[in-house]
């Protein structure tokens, strides 16, 4: 299913238009990070490429085909949780995929322990903080195994040290193969975790760029005034 190249993608609602001709060619390794201000329509991005929108106009060329051959999976900001045990909640999701009792059993055992869910199996998902909600929602995605992992703002109100653990789940998942792509407006996390990064402004991809070549000397006027106003420090810029 890879690589992805995304090719003019136009996303329209009527009297506006959010994304305006976006191009960009993503690769099966690693982990890439989409930077923007606010509304700029990273979310969006996303759903598009999980399948969950259909642009106005543009194309998506999954290696070739119009349609990705391999597992995708969505992590949303706000997961939605069934009001069952956490044990169901990843078990429930695999049901559609085709596996067996037993090995939907084996894999929700294996994930939840990964991600330090374990003794919870039982308890009711509803009633976990949300750091445990981001692990389990994580555990849920992690289950599938997808090819492409999505994940939209996965700290996003989360303490320093829940933040912490989700971010390993995250390099795990990398390092058992998965694509990561996801979205933060942690700067904190972006220089953590990504290998590249891929600034959105005015409706395109200004920079896309291996990650310490975009903190060290972000290219476009537009990133440099974001860092500068996101950052609670003023930076100068290598040449
Ligand atoms: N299905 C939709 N129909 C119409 N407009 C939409 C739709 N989804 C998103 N938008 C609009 O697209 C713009 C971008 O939204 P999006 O949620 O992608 O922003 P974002 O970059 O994720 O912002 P944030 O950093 O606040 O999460 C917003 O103005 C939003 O209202
Ligand atoms: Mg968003």
């Amino acid at each position: 299913m890879f690589p992805l190249r995304i090719n003019g993608l136009r996303f329209a609602p009527p009297g506006r238009v959010v994304l305006d001709g976006l191009n960009l060619e993503l690769g099966g390794e690693g982990i890439s990070l989409i930077l923007g201000p606010n509304g700029v329509g990273k979310t969006l991005l996303l759903r598009l490429i999980a399948g969950l929108l259909s642009p106005s106009a543009g194309q998506l060329d999954w290696a070739g085909k119009a349609q990705p051959d391999g597992r995708l999976a969505m992590v949303f900001q706000q997961p939605m949780m069934l009001r069952l045990s956490v044990f169901a909640n990843v078990e429930f999701a695999l049901r559609p995929q085709g596996f067996s009792a037993a090995e939907r059993a084996a894999r929700t055992n294996e994930v939840l322990a990964r991600v330090g869910l374990a003794q919870r199996a039982a308890d009711c998902a509803r009633l976990l903080s949300g750091g445990e909600r981001q692990r389990l929602a994580l555990a849920r995605a992690w289950a599938m195994r997808p090819r492409l992992l999505l994940l939209d703002e996965p700290t996003a109100s989360l303490d320093p040290s829940a933040t912490e653990q989700v971010e390993r789940i995250i390099r795990e998942v990398r390092t058992d193969g998965a694509k990561v792509l996801m979205t933060t407006h942690n700067l904190g996390q972006a220089t953590r975790l990504a290998d590249d990064i891929i600034f959105l402004a005015e409706g395109r991809v200004q920079e896309h760029a291996p990650a310490q070549r975009f903190f060290a000397r972000p290219q476009s006027p537009a990133a440099r005034a974001f860092l500068q106003g996101e950052l609670p420090w003023r930076i100068t810029f290598d040449r």
